[in-house]
């Protein structure tokens, strides 16, 4: 997909990061305090995916001690399955090489969707994390080293990294 803008999150993204997560997750909804707090925390980094002007995808990562922990990542319901998510997952992991030598994740067993595209990307399965949800579902560990994302492609579309 064209234009597409890889970018830090700012705060005034808020508004539509909260959006995007509300309709993304029934049990797992973050609160707007909850994004708030991120912009305080030294550990967090955060990225969003913006079209035409409009943020359409988010991430947020904790790095500590070179392990980037993915907290939460979602696409705008209406524009998935257009590798959106896996532009910004790759791109956003390349922004972190720097400072992480792995990434890591927590993903519910029944999303199929997600599981493929970690897969796609390169994470393998660590183990099964039983009842890890709160509504007892059980969560995959995936990991990720990042001299694996490919440095050459997946690039296309995106029309700049900003780093402000
Ligand atoms: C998971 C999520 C972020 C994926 O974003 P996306 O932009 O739809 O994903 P992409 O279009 O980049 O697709 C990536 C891969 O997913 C798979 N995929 C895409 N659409 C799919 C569909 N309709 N059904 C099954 N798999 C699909 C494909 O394997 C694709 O890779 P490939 O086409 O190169 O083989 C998005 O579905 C989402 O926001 N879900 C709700 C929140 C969530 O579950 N977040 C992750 C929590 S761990």
């Amino acid at each position: 997909m064209e234009g597409l803008l890889l970018r830090q999150m700012r705060e005034e993204d808020l508004e539509e990061v909260y959006k995007i997560n509300a309709s993304s997750f029934t049990t797992d909804a973050w609160s707007m305090d909850a994004f708030k707090r991120e912009f305080r925390l030294p550990y967090s980094r955060r990225f969003v995916m913006e079209r035409n002007g409009k943020v359409v995808a988010y991430v947020i990562y904790w790095v500590i001690k070179e392990e980037a922990t993915v907290m939460t990542f979602a696409v705008r319901t209406d524009l998935r399955g257009k590798g959106i998510g896996k532009r910004l997952l790759m791109e956003s992991i390349k922004l972190l090489r720097g400072e992480a030598g792995k990434v890591v994740l927590d993903v519910r067993k029944s999303n199929i969707r997600a599981i493929r595209l970690y897969k796609r990307l390169g994470f393998e399965v660590v183990c099964e994390r039983e009842r890890f949800y709160s509504d007892g579902e059980s969560a995959l560990l995936m990991s990720l080293s990042v001299d694996k994302i490919d440095g050459g492609h997946g690039n296309k579309g995106t029309e700049a990294l900003l780093a402000d």
